[in-house]
């Protein structure tokens, strides 16, 4: 391997003096490790970053990229078309919530966000509602790190430091209740009445100046947090009540993470306007996108035929690699039944991230599908850094986790076997125990 100083990259959001003082390199990776330089063997908890649902290195995805590469390696999006953008876009509606019939492509999953909230906008005034130009998130929210990414957002430290974001934002109450709801398997059972504070938020705005509100069906990177049951349909009432658009942000959940394609399946609420990037090729290349109803794109399509209707879009939208790598993860993902596989492992995943009830400083464990969050408590003066210890702990072991605050996260590749769960429950008590 060459060498380097370490000096000239600044990693995204990394401690990076810490890093560079003690680095912790990936090299290869293969089915459900990684290996590092060294040829240490580091078993992937997390799908890399809640990615890899089909796990590493899958023939299919590699050959399609190479030969995608050779035969074309660019295509212009804007007023070009090439034959696998189309094909994707009808694969992807195929497995999407019914309704979601339109297809808009970004690099990432901030770009997807952007492009939903711009869509939201545009659309209202292209029907002569203009006055809808409120976007509504949700405290706790991660929605990406672009500027309407994080005006919707709601997680402080993404926020704080760059100045007024986006005006004419308002939040929704998060949905995090331990006190009534902390050990729950699945959807927690009290909290439906959280969904309730869009009403406020319309009595005080009005629904006249309301386009959308944006929320995470589970939400990841705030640290798991799952929806209380019945809480999505009464978000989806209240929408429809106030011709408000449902916007879901599935970057981290769909491709089959909660047992379904989408989590909108899973817990059968049907967004508008639908955000995915991530396991839409497997991790292997950069790309996002936004599922749309047709009534929402029917809505943009007036005017003379020779006219752009919706002036966005990306250099990179559908390109050939991403568009080759995402439909063999497609294929690779229903040759192996991925997109369901979540809900034959729930139990086993579920029993024995449940077993860590009980050690030290563990306060919550939430999960559904093949997502798992263990809240520990903080430790005085220092928050984030108890669960920051347990994740250099597990990575000395030969495990890589993800932790928010204090909240280890597990996203584990959906190829994941029995064995796997268990040494990853195994792994974490130790570290748990020993990170005092
Ligand atoms: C719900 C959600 N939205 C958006 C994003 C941003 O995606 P990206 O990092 O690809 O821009 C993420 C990333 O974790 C996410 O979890």
């Amino acid at each position: 391997m060459s060498t380097s100083s370490l000096d000239a990259y600044w990693m995204p959001f990394t401690a990076n003096r810490l890093f560079k003082k003690a680095p912790r390199m990936l090299a290869r990776a293969e089915g459900m490790y990684y290996r590092t330089p060294e040829g240490r063997e580091v078993l992937d908890g997390v799908a890399g970053l809640w990615c890899v649902n089909a796990g590493h290195g899958r023939p299919k995805i590699v050959k399609a990229i190479a030969e995608q590469a050779a035969e074309m390696d660019f295509a212009p999006p804007f007023q070009m078309g090439h034959p696998k953008a189309f094909e994707l876009a009808d694969r992807l509606v195929e497995i999407a919530p019914k309704g979601l019939n339109k297809v808009f492509y970004t690099n990432s999953g901030s770009e997807a966000v952007e492009t939903a909230l711009k869509i939201a906008l545009a659309y209202h005034r292209a029907r002569g509602e203009g006055s809808r130009t409120r976007l509504i998130g949700r405290e706790r929210g991660y929605h990406g790190v672009n500027f309407g990414g994080i005006s919707v957002g709601g997680i402080v430290a993404n926020r704080k430091m760059f100045g007024t974001l986006l005006t004419g934002v308002d939040h929704i109450r998060h949905t995090h209740d331990p006190a009534r709801n902390s050990f729950s398997v699945g959807q927690p059972a009290h909290g439906a009445d959280l969904a309730d504070d869009l009403e406020r938020l319309v009595a005080l705005h009005d629904a006249s100046t309301i386009a959308a509100v944006i929320v995470e069906p589970v939400a990841g990177s705030t640290g798991v947090l799952l929806p209380p049951q019945g809480y999505l349909q009464r978000l989806r009432e209240i929408c429809d009540k106030h011709g408000i658009l449902l916007i879901f942000d599935e970057v981290i959940t769909g491709f089959g993470r909660t047992g379904q394609p989408f989590a909108a399946q899973t817990f059968g609420v049907t967004p508008d306007l639908m955000t995915v990037a991530k396991g839409l090729t497997n991790g292997c290349v950069p790309m996002g996108a936004v599922f749309a109803k047709q009534a929402i794109h029917d809505a943009f399509m007036n005017g003379p035929e020779h006219l752009i209707e919706f002036f966005h879009g990306y250099t990179y939208s559908a390109h050939p690699l991403a568009c080759a790598a995402a439909l063999a993860t497609l294929e690779t993902y229903a040759d192996d039944g991925l997109l369901t596989r979540a809900t034959d492992m729930q139990d086993h995943f579920s029993q024995a991230l449940h077993s860590l009830k009980g050690l030290p400083h563990v306060i919550d464990i939430r999960n559904i599908g093949l997502v798992g969050g263990i809240e520990l408590a903080a430790r005085s003066g220092e928050p984030g850094k108890r669960a920051f210890d347990v994740f250099l702990d597990c990575w000395e072991q030969g495990l890589m986790i993800r932790t928010t605050g204090d909240t280890i996260a597990l996203s584990p590749p959906l190829i994941i076997q029995a064995e796997h769960i268990d040494k990853i429950v195994d792994t974490l008590a130790t570290a748990i125990k020993r990170v005092a």
